[in-house]
């Protein structure tokens, strides 16, 4: 797992722009994997300027997010699948036949999941997994006890994430849906490249017990400690209460421009 502790947002944006951006100039049909929320933002905000600028093609790529509420209607403005398609695949110019996210308004939610594994599968699996991190320490909605080998599948809220995510909803916190279609933990490790993001304050303590925690339900992203390319970009306050984070700044400091993240 490698540590970067950023100036700030954009430096976090840049960053993890620029992965996508290697990979899309070397594999122009890769598969990304992505966040919703506002963490990812700042790296949407990068891809589209590259674009914009000529200097890079998302226009072959394939999405697949990491999950949705269960029960708002196609099309509702804070549902992940309009929030996806507003921030980062339309204004890309990805076809939105290669744009999937879980459908949370299915009839039929268990094998609306079995069957996005499988999409995810005939993709060839995501080249790069941007995620989030909660407050609690879920990663996609995966909140505690879920099972470090879970796959997509319906999870039940906490009240903590309803209550953060109810900006979203108008700050009506019984407007947020109590349950969610969500890759599982199982499912996110397979990614062959993770890079998480977190700001604030808030999320110091789950980024804490992430990087150096020991590896626990009760935490779930601690289960990246298990994934062999994982890129951790903090911000100073999210980074405020590790250990370690001297170590961390000098590893950075000293690492070969060339060699990214
Ligand atoms: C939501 C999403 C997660 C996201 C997390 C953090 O609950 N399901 O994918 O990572 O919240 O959100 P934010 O980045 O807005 O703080």
């Amino acid at each position: 797992m490698e540590v970067v502790i950023c100036a700030d947002a954009q430096q976090q944006g840049r960053l993890a722009g620029e992965v996508v951006a290697r990979l899309v100039g070397s594999r122009p049909d890769a598969v990304l994997g992505l966040a919703t929320g506002s963490s990812p933002r700042p790296v949407y905000a990068d891809l589209l300027a590259r674009v914009r600028a000529g200097a890079l093609d998302l226009g072959g790529v394939s999405t697949f997010s990491l999950d949705e509420y269960v029960g708002l209607p196609e099309g509702h403005p804070a549902g992940y699948r309009t929030e996806i398609r507003e921030q980062l695949t339309d204004p890309a110019g990805i076809p939105v036949e290669r744009v999937h996210t879980p459908p949370g308004d299915a009839e039929d939610l268990p094998a609306a999941a079995a069957d996005y594994e499988r999409r995810m599968e005939r993709a060839g699996g995501v080249d790069v997994q941007l995620l989030g991190l909660g407050t609690d320490g879920h990663i996609a909605f995966n909140e505690p006890g879920s099972s470090l080998a879970s796959r997509t599948r319906v999870k039940t809220l906490m009240r903590r994430t309803r209550e953060d995510n109810a900006r979203f909803f108008g700050g009506d916190v019984d407007a947020v849906p109590t349950h969610c279609l969500t890759q599982g933990l199982g499912t996110i490790l397979q990614a062959r490249h993770v890079v998480l993001l977190a700001t604030g304050e808030h999320k110091a303590r789950a980024a804490a017990e992430l990087v150096e925690g020991a590896v626990s339900a009760r935490w779930p992203a601690t289960v990246l400690q298990w994934h062999p390319h994982v890129s951790v970009l903090l911000d100073e306050a999210a980074a405020s209460r590790l250990e370690l984070a001297d170590y961390y700044r000098e590893t950075w400091a000293a690492k070969p421009a060339w060699q990214g993240l």
